[in-house]
């Protein structure tokens, strides 16, 4: 048997200790939470994310009476920025969450799908992707979607 580990680097910050673009994307982040449409789980998350020529998207959880058609807030801001923007890498994703009458206290942890999506931006432009994960605790930060996800599946993996 060979036993290896995967190491993944994290950095937390407190508000007073993130720069001002950070800062900026995550009280976007924050702030898209209230265009949640989110009746069916109650929980609003937002995203914002920067573009390399520093424009910013945001977007948010969009829901559906037929669960599975709903669209986390992740892809929502991803998918719009690249058609708006095919030509612009992204640069950093901010994500917050809003329950129960305040922001979530944990960083709020992209799912599955959201992170593959990340990973595909990534390997579009080859250009690493921040993100920001939102807490109220604080803010858990990773320079690569790679830190979040260390298998990879991408685009090279087909020609294998
Ligand atoms: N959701 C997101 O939008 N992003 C995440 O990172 C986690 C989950 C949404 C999907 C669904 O609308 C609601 O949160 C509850 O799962």
């Amino acid at each position: 048997m060979e036993k290896y580990e995967i190491k993944s680097e994290v950095c937390v910050y407190d508000d007073s200790e993130l720069s001002a673009e950070d800062r900026e994307i995550v009280n976007l982040a924050k702030e898209a939470t209230k265009n949640s449409y989110s009746p069916y789980s109650k929980f609003k998350v937002g995203a914002a994310l920067r573009l390399a020529d520093g424009t910013i998207v945001t977007g948010s959880n969009q829901e559906n009476a037929s669960y599975p058609l709903g669209l986390c807030a992740e892809r929502t801001a991803i998918f719009h920025a690249q058609h708006t923007h095919p030509d612009q890498p992204i640069v950093a994703l901010a994500v917050a969450a809003y329950a129960n009458g305040h922001f979530y206290p944990e960083p709020i942890s992209p799912c599955g799908a959201c992170r593959q999506v990340m990973l595909e931006v990534e390997d579009r432009y080859k250009h690493p992707m921040r993100v920001l994960l939102y807490g109220a605790s604080g803010t858990h930060v990773v320079n690569s979607v790679k830190d979040l996800l260390p298998f990879q599946f991408i685009s090279t993996s087909l020609e294998k």
